[in-house]
């Protein structure tokens, strides 16, 4: 039975109870659901007519103890647990949010992509908005249906808004004109049913995992459907044409540990395979962000793209990437050194990209703060939008990858390479040194990419499992690559020590014989990151330097490339045609894959790698 991942930030949950009341079951389903977002929290009901909606700012215990979110009357309601997208993680931008009457209550996963301009649009007709979300229009197009077409129901109402909305969205909503349902919806995020025979109660939710201890008969809702949830049970049918669907439920013998990761052995798996869908949110990113930062990015005197880890290995490919489409030069620098390196230096003039998936590092946050103390402006990427690090920003960008569980960066990397392309790609545009042929096809690829990593993620992950099986007695690696390709060499070196405690080494395969090649005896592995860009021929002349000396070539290429296959022991490979400036993120999956399954091959948790935490808040 196939159940889709994480599909982007958030949890909602429903419930029609037929003898409870619904706010203590919405409560403590919403906190199997806080591994999706924990930013803020709220939850509505009805009852007698009216909704009732208690919502607040920090995780669900927190707001709980302020709010007792189980003092709401009634016995249907809904709740969300929020990850912020748009806006940030206010009581004002908390779920479920109302429409200019407080009739109608509606909690939403996803990003509406025309937000602005519906916003605009019922603004004009008189509509108040409260916050700065992307779901607060849905609750005034519904009220404005309802508005405009008095024989319209509740449903009918919903279904009519969301045949307006561009994005993705997974929404549930209550109304007082129609105090005994719940209306649910969902485009591309996922929503499943809930049906539980001994009660008679029904609920929904974006995963099982919020209901799993209710019941395990769930029916899954797929893409353009509409379900009224009532006394009676469910009605699914298609928004476009209004047609019914029967679909009865399925059985789940799902326990709840594996209900919370999908039914995948670990969390770093699973967010491995959640990337295609992180890189869609991602590409939904609103052109006004993008256009102010790279404005910034384009005024700017001098650039630092200031991260740790993972994140710097974000900045290192970006700067190739603003280097060779925008011809924009920016210096990565690892934010532990900053200070030292250019804290005296640093000045009016200068402009700080910080990248940081928590947006909590502590010498990214010590770096970023040094820098605005000498006057510097700061713009930053980070997967926490309310973090530290978007409060000292002066434009942030939020990576729209949904929480990390994985202590290793897998998802939150490819969503920071895809946000750093696109400004890349916007810059190019402003500064107009390369050809509008090269821009369109890079804009291509990139819209092609979360179908690409897609394919690479199935068609490697067994080779890259047997590729660990065969090296797993290997006692140090080699990861070597050329141009942009050092980056995805580091993170690929990263990965494998971090999570298979094996010692690696990465260059640029150019430096390795300055050195490093006196290490390289008979055996031992050279994995190869090997695009076919500027720097292909070099690229092989350095494999065969390798190979002659004995090493085992494990090479990373493009599915046509007969020249490296010929040479290598082994390769992974990605689909051909890939711009040189967007090979990190499809050439980093098969590396990702491949620390994953060598972690299993040592018996390690790949998920709480040893030392290590999440969020490094302690120079
Ligand atoms: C590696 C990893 C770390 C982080 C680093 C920075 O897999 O996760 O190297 O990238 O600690 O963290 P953020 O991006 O939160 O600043």
């Amino acid at each position: 039975m196939d159940i889709e991942g994480n599909k982007n930030m958030c949890g909602i949950f429903g419930c029609f109870l037929k003898n409870e009341k619904a706010a203590p079951v919405i409560h403590s389903s919403l906190k199997r659901l806080e591994y999706r977002g924990y930013d803020s929290v709220g939850i509505a009901t009805l009852f007698d007519g009216a909704v009732f909606l208690k919502k607040g700012q920090g995780n669900i215990d927190e707001v709980h103890k302020s709010l007792d979110l189980d003092d709401l009357p009634g016995n249907i309601g809904i709740g969300h647990t929020r990850w912020a997208t748009h806006g940030a993680p206010l009581q004002v931008n908390s779920h479920p949010h109302s429409d200019c009457t407080g009739k109608i209550a509606v909690v939403h996963n996803g990003i509406i992509e025309n937000f602005n301009d519906l916003k605009l649009e019922l603004q004009n007709l008189g509509h108040t908005f409260v916050s700065k979300t992307d779901t607060e229009v849905i609750s005034h197009l519904i009220e404005e249906v309802m508005k405009s077409k008095p024989s319209f129901s509740f449903a009918d109402a919903v279904q009519e808004a969301t045949k307006r909305l561009e994005g993705s969205f997974a929404i549930a909503a209550i109304s007082s004109h129609e105090p005994d349902k719940i209306i649910c919806a969902r485009n591309e995020s996922p929503l499943v049913l809930g049906i539980n025979d001994n009660t008679g109660d029904v609920y929904c939710a974006s995963d099982i995992t919020a209901f799993l201890l209710l019941t395990n008969r769930v029916v899954i809702i797929n893409n353009g459907e509409l379900v009224v949830l009532t006394a009676e049970g469910y009605l699914i049918k298609k928004i476009r044409d209004n047609s019914l669907i029967e679909r009865v439920p399925e059985i789940f013998q799902w326990t709840a540990e594996m209900a919370v990761k999908q039914g995948y052995p670990h969390f770093m798996i699973k967010e491995i395979h959640e990337q295609p869908e992180v890189l869609r949110n991602t590409l939904r990113l609103q052109d006004h962000y993008l256009d102010l930062m790279s404005t910034f990015l384009d005024r700017a005197t001098e650039i630092f793209l200031v991260a740790c880890g993972t994140s710097y290995h974000a900045c290192l490919a970006a700067s190739y990437m603003f280097s060779k489409i925008a011809f924009l030069p920016t210096y990565p620098v690892y934010a532990s050194e900053f200070i030292e390196q250019y804290g005296k230096s640093v000045n009016i003039d200068s402009t700080i990209l910080a990248v940081s998936q928590s947006g909590e590092t502590a010498d990214t946050i010590a770096a970023v703060t040094c820098a605005q103390q000498r006057a510097a402006t700061i713009l930053s990427l980070t997967n926490a939008i309310g973090s530290t690090l978007t409060r000292i920003s002066r434009v942030y960008i939020g990576t729209q990858a949904g929480p990390e569980i994985g202590v290793a960066a897998t998802k939150t990397f490819i969503s920071q390479l895809s946000v750093l392309a696109q400004l890349a790609l916007r810059l190019a545009k402003k500064r107009g040194k390369v050809s509008q042929d090269e821009i369109d096809t890079t804009e291509e690829q990139l819209d092609k990419l979360p179908e690409i990593v897609n394919s690479i993620v199935k068609t490697q992950e067994d080779k890259a499992k047997q590729i660990a099986h065969k090296y797993a007695k290997s006692n140090i690696f080699f990861f070597l690559g050329r141009g942009i390709s050092t980056a995805t060499a580091f993170e690929g070196r990263l990965k494998l020590m971090e999570i298979a405690y094996i010692p690696s080494l990465a260059f640029p395969a150019g430096e390795s014989k300055h050195g490093p090649i006196s290490l390289i005896e008979h055996g031992i592995p050279v994995v190869f990151v090997c695009q076919k860009d500027d720097t292909y021929k070099t690229a092989i002349s350095n494999i065969i330097e390798m190979k002659t000396r004995g090493a085992k070539i494990l090479a990373i290429i493009e599915e046509d490339d007969d020249e490296v296959k010929a040479l290598a022991d082994d390769y992974l490979e990605v689909p051909k045609n890939i711009p040189g400036v967007l090979s990190p993120i499809p050439f980093t999956i098969p590396l990702q894959l491949l620390a994953y399954y060598m972690a299993l091959e040592h018996n390690c948790n790949p998920d709480m790698p040893r030392n290590l935490a999440k969020s490094v808040t302690v120079k």
